[in-house]
C-alpha cells in the first residue's frame, strides 16, 4: 500500500479542474495521445456542452517520480470533482474515498465560494492538503494577492503553494510530486485483510447489471468471489473486479486502499445505495445479523433535497419508463429523491427532490437525452413544516407541495427552510449586493476580508429567495465578480399562503402555488393573465380567477378572489341561413343559442392543454 496515493482536486467552478486532470493523464501516460481531449474526465455529452462537471470520475495512474527513481512506481487514483454547489454531494463522497486533495485557484480570480466551501469539507475529513494556483499564464493572472489569499486561509507558507499552468503544463509535474510526498499512503483499517469496502458510487450497465465503486479499506477480492451489501443484507457475485483507467479495466483482484469497480450481477436498481459497506459472503455468513451489522463502515450523511418539484408524463410516455429512468440515474446520482404521485390534471408522476436548480436542470436534460422522455416538470419549490391550531407543541407537518397545503383557517403556523450564504466579490460591489439581498428578505450576519480588496458577506435568508433570479442578479450587479455558496440552516416562520386557480369554476389542482402574502396580488394577476392568453376560446365564456382560502365545500364555500378575467365565447352565426325576411324567426335561433351557451356555462368544462401549464410554469 505505501506506494499508493488516493486523491481529489477540489476548486470553485471553472478554476481548471479538469484541465489539470487532463495534464496528469499526459504526464502519465495514461491515455493514448491520439484518444486525448480536452477535458477527458467530462464523460457525458451534457458535461462536455455546458464545460462544467456533474459527475465524479475516478481514474488510475501509474507514475515515476523524479527523485525516487529506485523506487515502484507509483499509483495514483484521482477522483475528478465537480465544482458547482449543487454537487457538493459528489464532492463530499469523493473525499471521504482519499487521503488527500488538491486545492486549486484561478490565479484571476483567487479564492471563491466554493473554494471555501470545498476547503472545509475537506478539512473536516482530515485531508492532506495541496494549495496550487491555476492559470499563471493569463495576462490578467495576480499570483502574489492570491498566495496571500490561500497563506491567510491554510495558514501555510508561500513556499508551500504551487504555481502552476494546466493549459501549458508549466509546474504541473512538481504537484504529482507534491502529491507522492505530502498525501500519506492510505492505511489498512481492522480488521486487518478481512474484505470490507465503502460504495461512493455506481452505475447501471445493461449487460453486466449494477456496477459499484469501490474504495477498499481492508482485504482483498478476487473476481468470482460471492460478495455481501451489509447495508442492504444482499447477496450477490464479484463477476468482474477491476480498476479505471479511465474505462473500466479487468483485474484479477482489488487490495486495501485501492479505489475500483465490482461487477455485482445485481438486476434490481434500487438494493445498491452509496455509503453502504460491501464484504465477502464468507466472511459474514455464519455471524448473527447484529455482528455483520457493526462491520458496516462509517457511509455518507444522506443528502437532504432542497428544491422540490413534480415530474408527470407527456403523451406517449409510460410512468412505468419515468420510473425506471429515474432509478438509473439515482444509482448515478445518489442526491435526487423521488416519490409517486398522482394529479388530477396531470396523471401519474414522481414528486423529486433536487439539491438545487441546476441540479434538477440536469435532471430534466437527462431524462430527456438519455431515456427520451417528453415530459412536464411543475414550478420548483421549498418544502414547508406546517403547524395545525390545536396540534401537540413542536408537532410540524411536512408539506413538499400547494396541494398538500391544508386551509388557513387550520394552521397556526408555518415556517419556510433557510440558508446561510456566503458572498465573495471585490469590495467595489459592497452597496448593490447589500441592496439586492436585502430586498431578497436576507438577514446581515457579518463580513470577513480576504486580503485588501474583496471580503466575504455572510447573510441569511429564505431558501426560496435564491430559487428564482437571484443568482443572475448576483452576477449581474456584481459585473460578474461576485461567487456565492449556500447550506441549509434550519426553518423559520414565514407569511405564505395557498393561491388556487379556477377556470370556468373549477380548481386547477396542478395550478395551485404558495406565495409570499405580500405578493400574492402580483402573482395572482399573472397568472389569470398568462391563461387568459393561452387557453383556447370555447363556445361559452370561460372566467379565470386567481382565489385565497378556496374550500371546495362546506359553509365556507369558495373563497376570496383576488383576480379574474373572461375569455369571450366563439361566436357562431346561427342567423347566417336566413336570407332576409322574418324577424321574429331571427330572434327565436338568437334566443335558443344563448339558453344552449348559458347551459354549457354552467356545466362547461374546460381542458387545460399542456401549453398553458407550462406558460404558467415558467417563470
Ligand atoms: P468545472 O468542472 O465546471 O468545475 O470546471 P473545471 O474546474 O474542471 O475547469 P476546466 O478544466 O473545465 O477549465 C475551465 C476553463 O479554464 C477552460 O476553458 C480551460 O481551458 C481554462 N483553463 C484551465 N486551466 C487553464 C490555465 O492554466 N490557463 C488558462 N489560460 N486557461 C485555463
Amino acid at each position: 500500500m505505501d506506494n499508493i496515493r488516493n486523491f481529489c482536486i477540489i476548486a470553485h467552478i471553472d478554476h481548471g479542474k479538469s484541465t489539470l486532470a487532463d495534464r496528469f493523464l499526459e504526464l502519465t501516460d495514461t491515455i493514448d495521445k491520439s484518444k486525448m481531449k480536452n477535458q477527458f474526465l467530462d464523460t457525458m455529452d451534457l458535461e462536455r456542452e455546458r464545460g462544467i462537471t456533474i459527475k465524479l470520475q475516478p481514474i488510475r495512474m501509474v507514475y515515476q517520480p523524479l527523485f525516487k527513481q529506485r523506487e515502484a512506481n507509483y499509483i495514483l487514483n484521482l477522483i475528478d470533482t465537480p465544482g458547482h454547489v449543487d454537487f457538493t454531494y459528489e464532492v463530499s463522497r469523493s473525499l471521504a474515498a482519499v487521503e488527500g486533495a488538491i486545492l486549486l485557484v484561478d490565479a484571476s480570480q483567487g479564492i471563491q465560494a466554493q473554494t471555501l466551501a470545498n476547503y472545509y469539507l475537506a478539512v473536516e475529513q482530515n485531508l492532506a492538503i495541496i494549495p496550487v494556483i491555476n492559470k499563471i499564464d493569463l495576462p490578467n493572472a495576480r499570483i502574489e494577492e492570491v498566495s496571500k489569499e490561500l497563506i491567510g486561509l491554510l495558514k501555510c507558507k508561500d513556499s508551500d503553494i504551487l504555481k502552476v499552468s494546466a493549459k501549458t503544463g508549466k509546474g504541473v509535474r512538481q504537484v504529482l510530486e507534491a502529491v507522492i510526498n505530502k498525501v500519506p499512503a492510505p492505511q489498512e483499517e481492522n480488521p486487518k485483510h478481512f474484505f470490507r469496502a465503502l460504495i461512493f458510487d455506481s452505475i447501471y450497465d445493461d449487460y453486466k447489471g449494477v456496477i459499484i465503486y469501490v474504495r477498499l479499506v481492508s482485504g482483498r477480492i478476487n473476481a468470482g468471489e460471492k460478495i455481501y451489501l451489509i447495508g442492504a443484507q444482499k447477496q450477490g457475485e464479484a463477476i468482474e473486479v477491476g480498476y479505471f483507467k479511465p474505462g473500466l479495466t479487468k483485474t484479477e483482484g482489488l487490495s486495501a486502499g485501492e479505489i475500483g469497480y465490482i461487477v455485482t450481477g445485481l438486476k434490481e436498481l434500487n438494493v445498491c445505495r452509496v455509503g453502504d459497506t460491501v464484504t465477502l459472503w464468507n466472511n459474514v455468513q455464519n455471524l448473527p445479523a447484529e455482528a455483520i451489522a457493526k462491520l458496516g463502515l462509517k457511509g455518507y450523511q444522506q443528502t437532504k433535497p432542497m428544491v422540490f418539484a413534480s415530474i408527470f408524463c407527456k403523451e406517449g410516455v409510460e410512468v412505468k419508463e419515468l420510473r425506471e429512468a429515474l432509478e438509473k440515474i439515482k444509482l448515478t446520482d445518489a442526491s435526487l429523491y423521488f416519490e409517486p404521485e398522482n394529479s388530477l390534471a396531470l396523471g401519474a408522476g414522481f414528486r423529486c427532490g433536487f439539491l438545487g436548480l441546476l441540479h434538477l436542470e440536469i435532471i430534466q436534460e437527462r431524462l430527456k437525452r438519455e431515456y427520451g422522455l417528453n415530459l412536464i416538470v411543475t414550478l420548483p419549490s421549498v418544502a414547508y413544516h406546517i403547524k395545525l391550531k390545536n396540534s401537540v407543541k413542536n408537532d410540524f407537518k411536512v408539506i413538499y407541495s400547494p396541494q398538500e397545503m391544508p386551509n388557513s383557517n387550520e394552521i397556526e403556523e408555518i415556517q419556510e427552510p433557510w440558508v446561510k450564504i456566503d458572498v465573495i466579490t471585490p469590495k467595489q460591489y459592497l452597496g448593490k449586493l447589500m441592496e439586492l439581498i436585502k430586498e431578497k428578505r436576507g438577514v446581515y450576519v457579518n463580513t470577513d476580508y480576504l486580503g485588501v480588496e474583496r471580503i466575504i458577506l455572510h447573510y441569511k435568508l429564505p431558501l426560496n429567495s435564491i430559487l428564482t433570479d437571484f443568482y443572475d442578479k448576483l452576477k449581474s450587479v456584481s459585473s460578474g465578480y461576485a461567487s456565492l455558496n449556500y447550506e441549509l440552516i434550519g426553518y423559520q416562520p414565514c407569511e405564505v399562503e395557498r393561491l388556487d386557480i379556477l377556470v370556468a369554476g373549477e380548481l386547477v389542482d396542478s395550478l395551485a402555488m404558495i406565495v409570499y402574502k405580500d405578493s400574492v396580488y402580483k402573482t395572482g394577476r399573472r397568472i389569470v393573465d398568462i391563461l387568459k392568453q393561452t387557453l383556447p376560446r370555447q363556445v361559452f365564456e370561460v372566467k379565470i380567477q386567481a382565489v385565497l382560502n378556496y374550500q371546495k365545500s362546506g359553509k365556507n364555500k369558495g373563497g376570496k378572489i383576488i383576480a379574474s378575467s373572461r375569455i369571450a365565447p366563439l361566436r357562431k352565426d346561427v342567423t347566417a341561413k336566413l336570407y332576409g325576411g322574418d324577424v321574429t324567426r331571427k330572434k327565436k335561433l338568437l334566443e335558443k343559442q344563448k339558453k344552449g351557451k348559458k347551459r354549457l356555462k354552467e356545466r362547461g368544462k374546460v381542458d387545460i392543454p399542456t401549453e398553458a401549464y407550462l406558460a404558467v410554469l415558467k417563470r
